[in-house]
């Protein structure tokens, strides 16, 4: 009886830690990844893309004139985030961290930059917002692209 007892019990740890396991697997992939179709979410987005990076990056996503010119500063201008610009080539976390922390982060030593890093300003879930709505507005198949970024940055 009590031997029944015990593997009934070590059956259950068995599928307790495969269950903790697998949500590990699921979640932490997936932590800073970008895409939503809430829309809640992408509205709160655009508001905030409206608000603190429409002035630079423009109102529709264009980025400014000549953006692959050099600035007289010695500085890039603001790429755009459409298709036409590489915004999609790179994975969330990267996304993410350039809006948090600023592109120094990815850049060599010296490196200076106009993006400001919003991490001050902007909560976790509000960059994520921003970043959603900034990807709802790319066509099926740049999304699609920038999935298979995403999954290769991901290992898998
Ligand atoms: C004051 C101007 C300015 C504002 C405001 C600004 N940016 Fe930028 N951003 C830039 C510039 C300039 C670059 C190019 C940086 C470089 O290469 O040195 C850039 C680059 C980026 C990149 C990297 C793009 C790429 O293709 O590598 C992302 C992502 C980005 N900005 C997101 C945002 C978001 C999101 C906001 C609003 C929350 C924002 N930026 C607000 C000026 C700005």
């Amino acid at each position: 009886m009590t031997r029944w007892i015990w593997i009934s019990l070590a059956a259950l740890a068995i599928a307790a830690s495969v269950a903790l396991g697998w949500q590990q697997i699921a979640l932490s992939p997936r932590g800073k990844w970008i895409e939503t179709n809430d829309a809640a979410v992408l509205g709160q987005g655009r508001t905030l893309y409206d608000r603190y990076c429409a002035s630079c990056h423009g109102a529709n996503l264009e980025g400014q004139p000549d953006w692959m010119k050099r600035l007289p500063s010695g500085r890039m201008p603001a790429p755009p985030h459409d298709a036409t610009g590489h915004t999609w080539h790179h994975p969330s976390d990267v996304l993410f961290g350039i809006v948090k922390d600023g592109v120094e982060k990815y850049a060599p030593a010296g490196y200076e930059s106009d993006m400001p890093a919003f991490g001050g300003t902007l909560s976790d879930p509000e960059i994520r917002a921003v970043l959603a709505y900034i990807r709802s507005t790319w066509p099926a198949d740049v999304q699609r692209r920038h999935e298979e970024r995403e999954r290769a940055a991901r290992g898998r």
